[in-house]
């Protein structure tokens, strides 16, 4: 199989429709998706990603009006957080309605719930008629893609059609926030920056929780986002001197470095904005690949907005 790349709607209804997956653009990052009520279709996606099945999926709605289908319990701090952000980079931890298959939920009693922001993938649920369960659309433990080729390039002898909207704006997966436990806790850093959640909420967010030994987030596992390259992330002072054998590849924010060769450095915004910075990331990550650098330096970001996300990925991507 080959996948065809294209913005073909119908066409992703009709393949839905029978049971098979289709990539989709969001604003984040491309998921790959099925129907989230065919348990049969959902398998595909673990079959595909080659994902362990304890790994728990995110449903994907283009409105509101479907919640009660899904969830139960739902608390007013969700429908204030919906209204200031979705559709956006956000998702949402929720007690599950015994409708949710619990394949989707890997046998836990919640259910991740986002509404992506992108008009294609809106367009396509409405039409579909139910809601899409999508992960990411990488090789399970793989950098997440950003654009309709970065999913050909790994899973596209697996699928069926790429439903092509772009690259992504935000270019980091949602923001996780868990809401099913009666407080407000963070399990994924992502591409809606805390302090623009803390500031619609009003008061500081208590909880944290994106450690790599939270086993109800497996996708926080500390291996995840791991390109191919060895990534050491932190003082480049140290690391230089320590590396001085090595072919090393840099990744900065805002400036080269004089001392490596001008073509081993990924700059990720010249000036300076997080959020571009953020865009690039994945697609800085994934050209690393292929390349024969022997090790890839990577900054530490500055610690606000989304470069929270950024330092959690580069992280992840250095703990291998
Ligand atoms: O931006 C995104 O969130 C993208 C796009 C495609 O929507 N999706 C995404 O999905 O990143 P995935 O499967 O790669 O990551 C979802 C994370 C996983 O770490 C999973 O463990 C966690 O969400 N998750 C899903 N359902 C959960 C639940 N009920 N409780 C706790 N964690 C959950
Ligand atoms: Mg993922």
């Amino acid at each position: 199989m080959t996948a065809e790349i294209g913005k073909d709607i119908s066409k992703c209804t009709q393949i839905l429709e029978q049971g098979d997956v289709v990539a989709i653009p969001t604003e984040t990052v491309y998921g790959l998706a099925a129907n989230a009520f065919n348990v049969k279709a959902v398998s595909k996606i673990f079959e595909v990603k080659n994902r362990p099945s304890f790994d728990p999926l995110i449903v994907h709605l283009s409105s509101i009006d479907s919640i009660d289908d899904l969830c139960i319990d739902i608390p007013d701090v969700f429908y204030q957080l919906y209204k200031s952000f979705c559709p956006g980079p956000i998702t949402f931890i929720l007690k599950k309605d015994k409708k949710v298959p619990d394949l989707i939920s890997s046998g836990h009693d919640t259910v991740g719930i986002r509404f992506p922001n992108h008009s294609l993938t809106r367009e396509l649920i409405e039409k579909s008629g139910f809601p899409l369960a999508a992960p990411s659309a990488n090789p399970f433990g793989y950098v997440s893609p950003t654009s309709a080729q970065h999913v050909a390039n790994q899973l596209g002898g697996k699928i069926p059609y790429i439903l092509d909207g772009g690259t992504c704006k935000v270019g980091l997966e949602s923001t996780i926030i868990d809401l099913s436990k009666g407080n407000l806790e963070v399990l994924r850093l992502g591409g809606l920056a805390l302090e623009d959640i803390e500031d619609a909420l009003g008061y500081p967010i208590q909880k944290i929780k994106t450690s790599s030994s939270n086993p109800n987030a497996p996708g926080m596992l500390s291996s995840h986002y791991s390109p191919g390259k060895k990534v050491v992330f932190g003082n480049f002072d140290y690391s230089l001197d320590q590396w001085k054998e090595k072919k090393v590849g840099v990744i900065t924010f805002q400036h080269k470095l004089s001392s490596i060769p001008q073509e081993q450095q990924w700059v990720l915004s010249p000036k300076g904005d997080l959020n571009e910075a953020a865009q690039n990331l994945f697609k800085s990550l994934r050209e690393t690949d292929k390349t024969d650098l022997d090790v890839i330096l990577a900054e530490e970001f500055p610690n606000e907005g989304l470069g929270r996300a950024i330092n959690d990925r580069l992280k992840r991507a250095s703990s291998k």
